[in-house]
């Protein structure tokens, strides 16, 4: 899971590739490298840590030519380190590599080259790569690289330069993206679209197993197995500035407040005007297909997956189609049950996620249909998937998911009232009063933001601690995983989610004096028993922060330290407002302890790799 980007023209390609660089930081940002054509031949800067330490390597050693690639990496194979770090070469330093995936066979590959007198330097399986291309260069690239790939297993992104042929830049593609940037008299590859919007809008976005071959003038493009093909260019119709703060502090921070908007772009166009019916033209299913589906399988990982829990109480109470949750870690290697009629929903905010994609490819292998949900249009998930429901969040940078989450949600209310709908489950009337509910959502999300400020106390408070508590029962409890989740990835505060009533069954001996426990309190028919075990942690010396309904703060304080309240909406929507008191107290208490809120320690965006 690492950024790759790939300049040919009459620019200075440092330029280039370091901007789209600084696009791509949030896929990985353990170290980074470029490769440039200059007048010295090929020759290469690369730095373990941040962007910003090869840029200042590059002022101590400047490199200057109009074509090249250039890596940000997220490590695999091999520590982050200058010599681990991409572009990788071969023992003649002629031909040079920035791979993005995992060469599953790397190992086989570096034995065989081994014995023929290749010498390799890093730990890594991209190395591999350079090798191979170079064992099989016979005074063509194109080819060389086509007979290389062909003996590679595992995924990969590449961008591939020779000292011999310094008019070509080869880029091939199979299992992470790649997208190839066309312009005037100059051309680009990128991992995605913002490396290199700055330059063109006009792309190509490549298939698996297909390559490009750029040079300064064109792109020609073909498959693996060399067959020419053509295709359609895709005209990014969005811009930069979304993709960059608007003046907010963090990526985090900005993408909190573009809720509001998130939540409306996702309606807009899916409600009847009368507000009586959902309208999911993206579905392709008929009515009878619609009403043949006999269960659901919702995979995805991470937050998309805490998404998919609430999804699953949304669709089984509105729809009652019974759903199965799974990680898309472990779907596939727990042999599911996929029958013709069964419909696997994958979410993904990024639809690149390796263990997503996989999972969907196990779902259509095993004949089920697939529908996506995903905020990425042209991402694998979204070309592989049968029927896309599009989030329409825009471009999410912080590596903490915030606004893909909420629309992921918004996208199952759709969904849930959509399948009820067809399926003859519910009444227009009771379509029209959730879809009354559901537009008054950004406007109570914005009320949330104008108290933003309340938070930054509690959460300095929070941050002093090592362990912390969430509880909720039914969507509360969904919505407390993801809670957790936020606070533990971008504060690195050890936190767990529990049910509230299974606390009792272990996890409350962990409970002593002063321990913060946040506590949701949204759901009104469980409300009685969520206090009650309120009651239990606050009997145990824990510090209770409450979440809950407007209307109930009052009644919930008699049995917490301290109240936030959220407006009230209906029930099965609550999570879409309960998230964003808790996507903020992680915001603060991340900062309150000096961590880096977009790029937490680790972790990377889009984590392309199983
Ligand atoms: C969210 O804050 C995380 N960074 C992570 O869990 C993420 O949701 C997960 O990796 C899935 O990503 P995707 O939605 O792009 O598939």
């Amino acid at each position: 899971m690492c950024g790759i980007v790939g300049y040919i023209g009459n620019r200075d390609s440092k330029e280039v590739l370091i901007e789209g660089l600084k696009k791509l930081e949030y896929r990985g940002y353990d170290s980074a490298g470029i490769a440039v054509f200059t007048d010295n031949g090929l020759e290469i800067r690369k730095s373990k840590g941040r962007l910003a330490m090869l840029e200042d390597k590059l002022k101590n050693e400047p490199i200057a030519g109009s074509v090249g690639i250039g890596h940000t990496r997220w490590a695999t194979h091999g520590k982050p380190s200058d010599v681990n770090s991409h572009p990788h070469t071969d023992n003649s330093s002629k031909f040079s590599v920035v791979h993005n995936g995992i060469v599953e066979n790397y190992l086989d590959l570096k034995e065989e080259l081994s014995a023929k007198g290749h010498i390799f330097v890093s730990e890594t399986d991209t190395e591999v790569i350079s090798h191979l291309i170079a064992d099989e260069y016979h005074g063509d690239i194109v080819t060389a690289v086509q007979r290389a790939v062909k003996r590679m297993r595992g995924a990969y992104a590449l961008g591939v330069l020779t000292e011999y042929e310094p008019t070509k830049l080869v880029a091939v593609r199979f299992a992470s993206p790649l997208v190839i940037g066309i312009g005037e008299n100059e051309n680009f590859i990128g991992s995605d679209i913002p490396a290199i919007l700055e330059y063109t809008r006009n792309v190509y976005i490549l298939n698996d197993g297909e390559m490009a071959v750029l040079t300064r003038s064109g792109v020609e493009l073909m498959t693996t197995n060399g067959d020419i093909i053509s295709k359609e260019i895709f005209h990014v119709d969005w811009d930069l500035v979304t993709a960059e703060k608007a003046g907010f502090e963090h990526f985090m921070l900005k993408e909190i407040h573009e809720q509001p908007k998130a939540y409306r772009d996702t309606m807009m166009g899916r409600i009847s005007e009368d507000g009586k019916s959902v309208v999911l033209k993206e579905i392709g299913m008929s009515n009878e297909q619609l009403r043949g589906i006999s269960r659901i399988h919702i995979v995805a990982c991470g937050t998309a997956f805490h998404a998919g829990l609430v999804g699953k109480t949304v669709i089984e109470s509105l729809a009652r189609i019974p759903v199965e949750t799974d990680v898309a870690s472990e779907y596939r290697y727990r042999s599911p049950i996929i029958t013709p009629d069964t419909l696997v929903i994958v979410v993904s905010q990024s639809g690149e996620t390796a263990d997503t994609l996989a999972a969907l490819r196990e779902a259509k292998r095993n004949g089920a249909r697939v529908l996506a949900i995903t905020n990425v249009v042209g991402s694998s998930v979204a070309r592989e998937a049968d029927d896309v429901i599009t989030t329409w969040a825009g471009p999410e940078i912080a590596v903490a998911s915030t606004k893909a989450y909420t629309s992921q949600l918004i996208a199952f209310y759709l969904l849930g009232l959509y399948l009820a709908q067809e399926r003859g489950m519910a009444q227009a009337q009771q379509v029209e009063e959730i879809v009354a509910a559901m537009h008054k959502l950004p406007e109570q999300v914005e009320s949330i933001l104008e108290q933003a400020e309340l938070f930054k106390t509690v959460a300095e408070a929070m941050s002093k601690h090592d362990n912390l508590f969430f509880i909720g029962r039914g969507l509360d409890f969904a919505v407390a995983q993801e809670g957790s989740l936020k606070l533990k990835e971008i504060s690195y505060i050890h936190s767990e989610a529990y049910a509230a009533g299974e606390l009792k069954h272990g996890t409350l001996a962990l409970i002593e004096d002063g321990i913060p426990v946040i506590a949701l309190v949204t759901q009104e028919d469980l409300y009685e028993k969520t206090l009650s075990n309120i009651k239990e942690v606050k009997a145990r010396g824990a510090h209770v922060l409450g979440i809950a309904n407007a209307g109930y703060e009052g009644e919930v304080l008699k049995s917490v330290d301290e109240v936030f309240s959220i407006p009230r909406t209906l029930p099965l929507l609550t999570p879409a407002l309960s998230v964003v008191p808790l996507q903020i107290l992680s915001y603060h208490a991340s900062l309150a302890r000096g961590n880096d809120v977009d790029k937490p320690r680790n972790l990377a965006k889009s984590v392309t790799v199983e």
